[in-house]
C-alpha cells in the first residue's frame, strides 16, 4: 500500500482519563455478512465505523441488498432483494473477511462465488479448513481464476472435525449450517468472543446454535430466519490495545464499555509485570506504579493470549526491566513490527517464532512503517512511549481496525496528528 499520509506522535505524555471502547471489528465482519441469511430486515447496532465495515456495506449493495448505514448508530440490512451470489475481487481484496460471504451465500441460496482473499503480511492464511467444513455439509467447491466457486444441491448437516482451530473456518461453517437440513456438530471449533457473539446474533434471528465458546458447537438447521435488532459486543483487541497504551505511557486510564472477562489473559500478564489492573462489570482501570518487570508471553487460541495483542505487547516490553520472551504460535510471519521498533532503539533478537526483547531505558522517536493493522497499533504505542516525535507511514492500515484512534488517544492527553503526504 502506498502511503498517502503519515501519523505524527510526540511521545512521553502519560495517558489519563476515561475512554469508551468501540464495537468489535472481528465480530462485526462476521455478523454483517450473516444478515444475508435472514428472510427479513435486520438491524445491527454498536458497529465500529472502520474501513472494513464500510467495505462490507459496498459488497452488500453490490449483491442487491438494501442497506441503510448510520455510522455510530445502526446498520439496517434488507436482504430480500439479493439475487447475486458473486463477490468479485475488486471488493474481496479490501478485506480478508470477505470470505464469510461464502458461508453466508451458501446458507442463503446454496451457491457462492467469492474472490480469494490475498495472503497478508502476517502469514500465508490458507483456507483448507473452511473448505473442509463446506465439503462436510455437501458443498462442492473449486478454485478457478482466483475465485472460490461453491455449490450445494442441498446443504446436509454433518460432523465437522477441524484439524486446526480456526476462527474463520468456524464462522464459515456456522453460516453454512444454520439453514442446512438436519444437525451439524462442529468439533475443535474456535472459542473467541466473536464466535459466541455470532451465535447469539444467529439465535436472535431464530437459528438453533448451541455450545458456541465450548469444544462442541451443535447447530440444528431451520427453514426460516426472522428479523432482529442486535448490538455487537465491544472490541476485545481495541480494549487490550488501550490497556497496553495506558501501561506503556505510565498513565492512569479507565476503559469503559468493555467486557473484562474477555481480557483475562492480558490482565494476568500486566499484573505479572507489576502493573495495576482493576475492573468492574463493564470497565477496566490500568495504572502503573514503579518499574515494569519483563515477562514471557506465548500466543494461543482463546482464552489464551491473543495473537492480535502480541504486536502491541512487544512495544510495551521494549522498556520492561529484564529480558522478555514473546512466542508467536498462531501465525508464521507476525514479527515484522520488530524491525520498526529496533529503529526506535529497541533491543530485540528473533529465533524462529521467539522474540527476545531486552528492556532498554527509553525508546526514541523515528520514522517507521506500519506493515499491517496490529503492527500499526504497536507503533502507535511505541510512539506514545518514545522520547521525541515518531512518524508512522501507512497509517491507513490502522484505520481498518480502530475507530477514531487519534481522537480517542488525544482525549486521554496524547499528542497525535495526521498529515497528508503531497
Ligand atoms: C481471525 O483471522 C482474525 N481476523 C485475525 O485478526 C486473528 O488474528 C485470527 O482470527 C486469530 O485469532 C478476523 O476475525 C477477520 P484463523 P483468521 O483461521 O480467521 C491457520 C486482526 O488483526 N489456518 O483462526 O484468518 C492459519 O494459517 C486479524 O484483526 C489454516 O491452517 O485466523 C493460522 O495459522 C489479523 N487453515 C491459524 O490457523 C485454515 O483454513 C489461525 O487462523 C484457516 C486457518
Amino acid at each position: 500500500m502506498e502511503s498517502k499520509e503519515r501519523m505524527l506522535i510526540t511521545g512521553g505524555i502519560p495517558l489519563e482519563g476515561r475512554i469508551r471502547v468501540s464495537g468489535g471489528k472481528n465480530t462485526s465482519v462476521a455478523v454483517i455478512p450473516a444478515a444475508l441469511l435472514s428472510d427479513d430486515i435486520v438491524t445491527i447496532e454498536n458497529l465500529p465505523d472502520i474501513e472494513d465495515v464500510r467495505a462490507l456495506v459496498d459488497i452488500l449493495n453490490a449483491l442487491g441488498a438494501k442497506v441503510v448505514y448510520a455510522p455510530g448508530e445502526f446498520m439496517r440490512i434488507d436482504p430480500r432483494g439479493v439475487e447475486s451470489h458473486h463477490v468479485g475481487y475488486r471488493y474481496a481484496r479490501r478485506l480478508r473477511a470477505s470470505y464469510y460471504f461464502l458461508g453466508a451465500l451458501l446458507g442463503r441460496c446454496g451457491e457462492a462465488s467469492v474472490a480469494l482473499p490475498g495472503g497478508c503480511e502476517i502469514g500465508q492464511r490458507p483456507i483448507d479448513q473452511h473448505l473442509k467444513g463446506f465439503h462436510t455439509l455437501g458443498v462442492e467447491t473449486e478454485e478457478r481464476g482466483g475465485m472460490i466457486n461453491a455449490y450445494a444441491e442441498n446443504l446436509e448437516g454433518g460432523d465437522i472435525f477441524f484439524d486446526v482451530v480456526s476462527v474463520g473456518a468456524t464462522i464459515n461453517a456456522m453460516l453454512a449450517a444454520v439453514k442446512a437440513n438436519g444437525t451439524t456438530n462442529i468439533h475443535n471449533p474456535a472459542k473467541e468472543p466473536h464466535i459466541v457473539d455470532l451465535a447469539n446474533f444467529l439465535n436472535s434471528m431464530g437459528a438453533r446454535v448451541k455450545g458456541a465458546g465450548t469444544d462442541l458447537i451443535r447447530i440444528r438447521g431451520v427453514r426460516q430466519l426472522h428479523s432482529t435488532t442486535y448490538a455487537v459486543i465491544p472490541d476485545q483487541i481495541e480494549t487490550g490495545t488501550l490497556m497496553i497504551a495506558a501501561a506503556a505511557t505510565r498513565g492512569d486510564v479507565i476503559i469503559q464499555g468493555c467486557i473484562p472477562q474477555h481480557m483475562e489473559s492480558l490482565t494476568a500478564k500486566l499484573l505479572e509485570m507489576g502493573i495495576k489492573v482493576s475492573d468492574s462489570d463493564d470497565a477496566i482501570r490500568v495504572r502503573t506504579l514503579g518499574a515494569q518487570r519483563a515477562v514471557s508471553v506465548k500466543t494461543a487460541v482463546y482464552p489464551g493470549f491473543p495473537t492480535d495483542l502480541q504486536q502491541p505487547m512487544c512495544a510495551l516490553l521494549t522498556t520492561a526491566h529484564g529480558t522478555s520472551m514473546v512466542t508467536e504460535t498462531i501465525f508464521e510471519n507476525r514479527f515484522k513490527h520488530l524491525d520498526e521498533l529496533r529503529r526506535m532503539g529497541a533491543q530485540i533478537r528473533v529465533v524462529d517464532r521467539v522474540a527476545m526483547i531486552e528492556g532498554v531505558p527509553q525508546l526514541y522517536g523515528a520514522p517507521v512503517n506500519a506493515t499491517d493493522l496490529r503492527a500499526g497499533a504497536a507503533l502507535v504505542i511505541a510512539g506514545l512511549m518514545a522520547h521525541g516525535t515518531t512518524e508512522i507511514y501507512q497509517p491507513e492500515y490502522i484505520d481498518r481496525g480502530y475507530e477514531n484512534i487519534e481522537q480517542k488517544l488525544c482525549s486521554l492527553g496524547a499528542s497525535i496528528r495526521r498529515e497528508t503526504l503531497i
